[in-house]
Order: C-alpha cells, then sequence, then structure tokens
C-alpha cells in the first residue's frame, strides 16, 4: 500500500523537527516545506533531532513569496504547519508569513484536495490580540475556518526551546524577569507536541490546546535553570510598566524586534496553564542542554 503523504511547513525549526520525526515514525512520506534544506542535516540549538534522513522530499519555498509555494501540496493527504516568524527578520512581518504566508499554503492544499490542514497558533490568543504575531495567527485561523478544509488547530504554552534561553541567562549569572514572576506556565517540549498534532490528523477536534505535564511560576522556571548551571539564582523583577516603555521605545527603531519582544511581555503577563500532557521535563531539558545531549532519553 502506498505510504499517506504529509507536507510538514517550518520542517527545519524546533517544533517542526519534531514534527517530522513522529510522522516518519508513524509510516508516513514526508515533504518538508524550507527555506534552507541544510538545516536539517544537523541538530538545532534546544537538541531538536536532525531529521534529514526521515524526510522523502523537499519543497523549498519562502513564506514571504507565496508563489515560491505553488504546488507545495501537490500530491499530498495532509499539510501541518508551523512556518511562522519567531525571530526579528528585516523587512519581514508577522502579516506577511504567519498570515499570508499560511494563506496561501491553504489555497495551494485547496487546488491540490488535501484532505486536513494542522496549524499550530498560540493558547490564550484572545488576551493578546494586540500583539501582532497572535494577530497574524489569528487571521490565518479565520481563514482556515472559512475555507471549508477540514482543521485542526493546536493551540500550545511556551515550547522548552523558549525557556532555553533563560539557561543562557542564568550561565551568565543573572537575569532581569519582567514582572513579580509569580504567574504560571505549563511548558511543553517539542517531543510532547509533536504527539498531539500527529494525532490531530485522526481528530474530530477543530482545537486543541496543550501544555506540558508540570505547572511552574516563571521564577521556578528561571531557578531550575540557575540549578542546571550550578549557579545561586540572582533574579531582579523589572515592572512590567517598564517592558510596556521598552517596547515602546524599541517599536520606534527597530519595529521587527519591537513585535518578538511584544510576545514575550504579553506573555509574562499572564497565567499559561492549559490541559497537561506528555513525560518530558523542564529540569531534565535544562540538564541536557548542559551536557550538550549526553543525558537525552
Ligand atoms: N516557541 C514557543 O514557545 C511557541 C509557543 C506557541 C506557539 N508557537 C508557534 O509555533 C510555531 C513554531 O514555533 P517554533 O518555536 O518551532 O519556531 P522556530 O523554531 O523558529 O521555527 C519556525 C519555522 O518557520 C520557518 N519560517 C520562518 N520564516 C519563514 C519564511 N519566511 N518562509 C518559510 N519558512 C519560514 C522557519 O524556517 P527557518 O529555519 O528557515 O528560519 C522554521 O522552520 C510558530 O508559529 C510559533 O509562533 C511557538
Amino acid at each position: 500500500m502506498e505510504k499517506r503523504k504529509v507536507l510538514v511547513a517550518g520542517a527545519s525549526g524546533y517544533l517542526g523537527r519534531y514534527v517530522v520525526r513522529e510522522f516518519a515514525r508513524r509510516g508516513y512520506a514526508v515533504r518538508a516545506l524550507v527555506r534552507s534544506p541544510e538545516k536539517l542535516a544537523s541538530e538545532g540549538p534546544n537538541l531538536e533531532p536532525a531529521v534529514a534522513s526521515m524526510v522523502e522530499e523537499i519543497h523549498r519555498g519562502d513564506a514571504a513569496d507565496p508563489a515560491s509555494l505553488k504546488d507545495a501540496c501537490r500530491g499530498v493527504d495532509i499539510v501541518f504547519s508551523c512556518m511562522g516568524l519567531t525571530k526579528p527578520q528585516e523587512g519581514v512581518t508577522s502579516e506577511k508569513v504567519d498570515h499570508l504566508g499560511n494563506r496561501a499554503l491553504l489555497e495551494d492544499a485547496m487546488t491540490h484536495g488535501v484532505r486536513k490542514f494542522i496549524y499550530i497558533s498560540v493558547f490564550n490568543a484572545e488576551k493578546m490580540m494586540e500583539v501582532d504575531v497572535v494577530k497574524a495567527h489569528e487571521l490565518f485561523v479565520k481563514d482556515l475556518q472559512s475555507s471549508g478544509m477540514p482543521f485542526t488547530v493546536i493551540r500550545p504554552t511556551g515550547f522548552f526551546s523558549d525557556m532555553g534561553m533563560f539557561l543562557s541567562m542564568a550561565r551568565s549569572g543573572h537575569m532581569f524577569m519582567l514582572g513579580d514572576g509569580e504567574n504560571h506556565v505549563n511548558p511543553i517540549h517539542g517531543a510532547d507536541l509533536a504527539n498531539i498534532c500527529v494525532d490531530a490528523v485522526e481528530s474530530s477536534a477543530i482545537e486543541i490546546s496543550a501544555g506540558g505535564p508540570d505547572t511552574y511560576t516563571f521564577n521556578e522556571t528561571v531557578e531550575m535553570a540557575f540549578q542546571a548551571v550550578g549557579k545561586s539564582p540572582w533574579i531582579t523583577h523589572i515592572p512590567m510598566w517598564i517592558g510596556d516603555a521598552a517596547l515602546f521605545v524599541t517599536g520606534i527603531f527597530n519595529k521587527s524586534l519591537a513585535g518578538v519582544l511584544a510576545f514575550a511581555v504579553s506573555v509574562s503577563g499572564l497565567d499559561n496553564v492549559a490541559p497537561p500532557t506528555g513525560t518530558h521535563h523542564l529540569g531534565d531539558f535544562y540538564r541536557e542542554l548542559v551536557t550538550g545531549g549526553e543525558t537525552k532519553a
């Protein structure tokens, strides 16, 4: 029997690599939509796996250039997209990538009779609609809802990869944290989230919210990072209004950096606890990063 084919858009990113691996494990033929295929050959900065050997086909495309996405979905049964702007890029906006890039992909999926579109948005989106990247995600969700294409939107909390940044700061011995750090979060590992993403193929749910198995305060996530690098926690809390003011000033000089920072500022001011799932723990992840993956299960 011929294998079912999935297009994974954003396959070179933190989540995308785990999703490629999970689809391949479950017997799918994976086509990766990427800008830089060479990235797939090596492990990512947060120990996300090299996946070049798990990918059967590559479609090279850039979300900011919709014409390059044409026929990415030809012959594909399922489209999974976590293609999104998470780092500032000169002259590129979330609207261009997260909204319009994914919309171009959806149009191509409809042209080629794709069976289902699975999309990654964010948890608590309705509380952060003033943030460009969240708005762009949700504009695309609206496009999906009105398209007639069967779909599932997955809404995760923060990824372990985002918590990885705390480790770099802990290594320096000191870190600044917005707010009092007492809001709660249950961050999720890419492998645990990938299971949810692939299960979504057979799910009738149109929305799935997901977080990791453990809930911490932001202070606890940072204290664990200090512990992993063997240093005593030294955290300076900055009032939220200073974060907002810094964002305003950054926005004047560097719009794309401000767009990415705005998400971090909004998340710091909220509890982000979604239905728990998975088996990976943040403390283990930090220790793996410190040892360069030697303790990885
Ligand atoms: N990180 C979190 O805590 C978190 C939480 C909730 C939701 N999300 C959402 O989940 C998605 C994936 O996040 P992630 O942390 O896995 O991000 P990531 O590691 O930065 O991966 C993003 C992927 O999108 C691709 N991409 C970016 N701009 C592109 C463009 N112009 N054309 C084609 N591909 C492009 C990247 O390709 P390159 O490798 O070429 O850059 C990469 O493959 C994002 O939409 C993000 O908003 C993230």
